[in-house]
């Protein structure tokens, strides 16, 4: 054999073939990595229709979403070329690439998720069994290697032609988004019609996305609810974005389009760590901890029936003036999200004024207490702005249950082991000011500024039940007389936190101006209060 010939066999791996073979070999080879990449390629390509009835609805595919989202280059496709074995109903025939939905990993800033994009061309990117072993395959891997899942969905729910196949796929998708819980950050992206199955998945993972004008989400579509109920619905007022954000809660952000909507899903994952076993990356911060704060000496100094948004604070507090702010339409009551201070990530719980006088009801105590369990389960502190009259009264509100879900709160800040550090700005009365992180919930640093009244109720119903006798047998000109004195004198004993600074409930009456270096300081010395190895939490139940 010649020399030439030799090294190549060699190099081939192929040895001891004779140069013809060898040839004939290399040939063979070659070959088949045509076929190999034809059907790669072939895998990859939606029929152009579908692509263009895809982009009349102003979405893009799914590779191009994936493409969008993750750092450039980054995607590291798995099981590609699975396909259905179900043959009913023509779906031999049906070719579907993938089984209608594209798995596998990327990076995201630089760091590993396990990420799955539903293909809609591909018979409305239904679920079957093939499909759902394929999501319920990275979602394993993700679970083991300890990295986020991004769900980008776009389906039309369980596939019917495959029958219960399907359902028990959902059911398999279903186990392992609960496995997961608290563990690794489950994300989901809405991005086009999804029913049935699709949007139990989603509402099992710690945030849901959807955009404004694409983005539906409903158990049974207007079709089934016209022929269950006779109601009369279109798909944006039975399950668009503003439905979900705004009335249902089942939606946590909401973007003007897709791009706007992956820039959200990167930012998010900047404030969380890769899994319950780590803490959030830190950040540097030209921003000084000693950095004073004006705006709250405003806030002391205002009346404390005066609404105001509490965003303002929160912009105050944050590095930069930087919030990340979730579920913003939703139970704007209570304001949650996430800042950084001193370059480290903070979830940040607060009561807003501006919305109900900022008392707890039924969907704030829910959004708040899933909030607190989220932060809990991912080792992020708890900044705790309190401002608040009390839980919401009202008939709807007890027979809503709003005892159930007060409860949560309770709950779940009493569960939390994470550092918390609370802040009462104005009023603090009640259970709710139980509720809000406070000192016997086992707050580890619980502030109040100067102006902070913290009492058992508001001084006018306070009075009217303490002085009941007194003010039903006054004259009837002078009641209203008797009740600002009492009022007066209830609050100058309560209108201040010092008090409760004398028990030991507030841990320190602090200068509005310096709150900021105040609650980093605190940050600061809890730093390696919970080491995350040994993190309790497992689950983010939905509430
Ligand atoms: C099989 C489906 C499908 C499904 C859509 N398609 N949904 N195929 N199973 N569930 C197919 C359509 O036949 C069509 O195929 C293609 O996807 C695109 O669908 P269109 O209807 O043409 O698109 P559009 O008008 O945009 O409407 C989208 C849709 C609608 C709103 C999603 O298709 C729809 O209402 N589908 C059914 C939704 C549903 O009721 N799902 C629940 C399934 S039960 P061709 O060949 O024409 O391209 C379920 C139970 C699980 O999920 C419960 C777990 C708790």
């Amino acid at each position: 054999m010649e020399e030439s010939a030799k090294k190549e066999t060699k190099n081939s791996g192929v040895k001891d073939l004779a140069p013809k073979e060898a040839k004939a070999h290399k040939e063979e080879v070659a070959q088949s990595i045509k076929i190999f990449r034809k059907n790669i390629e072939a895998a990859r390509t939606s029929p152009a229709d579908k692509v263009e009835a895809q982009k009349k609805k102003g979405k893009f595919t799914a590779r191009e979403r994936l493409q969008y989202l993750l750092d450039e280059n980054s995607f590291f496709e798995i099981r590609t070329l699975a396909k259905s074995r179900c043959t009913d109903f023509g779906i031999k025939d049906k070719d579907l690439k993938g089984d209608g939905v594209i798995t596998g990993f990327g990076r995201i800033n630089g760091r590993e998720v396990a990420i799955f994009a539903q293909d809609f061309t591909q018979l409305g990117g239904s679920l079957g069994l093939a499909h759902a072993q394929k999501i319920a395959y990275i979602m394993d891997l993700a679970l083991e290697a300890k990295i986020p899942v991004i769900g980008l969905l776009d389906s039309g729910g369980a596939r019917i032609q495959e029958g219960v196949d399907s359902l028990d796929g959902y059911g398999e998708i279903f186990y392992r988004n609960v496995k997961a819980s608290g563990v690794i950050p489950q994300i989901s992206v809405i991005l086009g019609p999804c029913a049935g199955g699709a949007v139990y998945s989603p509402a099992l993972t710690d945030y849901i996305f959807m955009v404004d004008g694409i983005s539906h989400m409903f158990v049974t579509g207007p079709g089934v609810v016209k022929s269950a109920t006779g109601e009369d619905v279109d798909f944006d007022t039975l399950g668009g974005s503003k439905a979900h954000s705004q009335k249902s809660g089942v939606c946590h952000m909401v973007a003007n389009s897709e791009q706007d909507c992956f820039r959200q899903v990167r930012d998010l994952l900047t404030f969380l760590p890769q899994n319950c076993f780590e803490k959030s990356l830190s950040t540097s911060t030209i921003d000084s901890p000693d950095r004073k704060t004006p705006f709250l000496e405003k806030v002391a100094g205002m009346n404390p029936k005066m609404p105001f948004r509490i965003q303002h604070v929160i912009w105050e507090l944050a590095d930069e003036n930087k919030f990340f702010e979730i579920h913003r339409d939703f139970a704007k009551n209570v304001v949650v999200g996430f800042i950084r201070m001193g370059g480290e990530v903070v979830g940040v719980v607060a009561n807003n004024s501006d919305h109900l006088g900022g008392a707890l009801d039924l969907h704030a105590s829910d959004k708040a207490a899933r909030f607190v369990r989220f932060l809990n389960a991912f080792n992020i502190p708890i900044l705790t702005l309190v401002d608040i009259g009390g839980y919401l009264p009202g008939v709807e509100q007890e027979h809503g249950g709003i005892i159930r879900h007060g409860a949560k709160l309770l709950y779940a800040y009493s569960e939390a082991s994470v550092p918390k550090i609370t802040l009462v700005l104005r009023k603090a009365y009640g259970g709710a000011y139980i509720a809000m992180s406070s000192k016997y919930l086992r707050g580890d640093f619980n502030f109040a500024l100067p102006s902070a009244e913290i009492a058992v109720m508001g001084p006018r119903g306070a009075i009217e039940i303490l002085y009941s006798k007194e003010i039903k047998s006054a004259p009837k000109e002078k009641v209203e007389e008797i009740k600002e004195r009492l009022t007066k004198e209830y609050a100058e004993k309560f209108a201040s936190p010092y008090q409760t600074a004398s028990t030991g409930s507030i841990d320190e009456v602090i200068e509005p101006s310096s709150a900021r270096q105040r609650i980093i300081r605190a940050l600061r010395i809890l730093k390696n209060k919970r080491d995350p190895k040994n993190n309790p939490q497992k689950g983010n139940i939905p509430l």
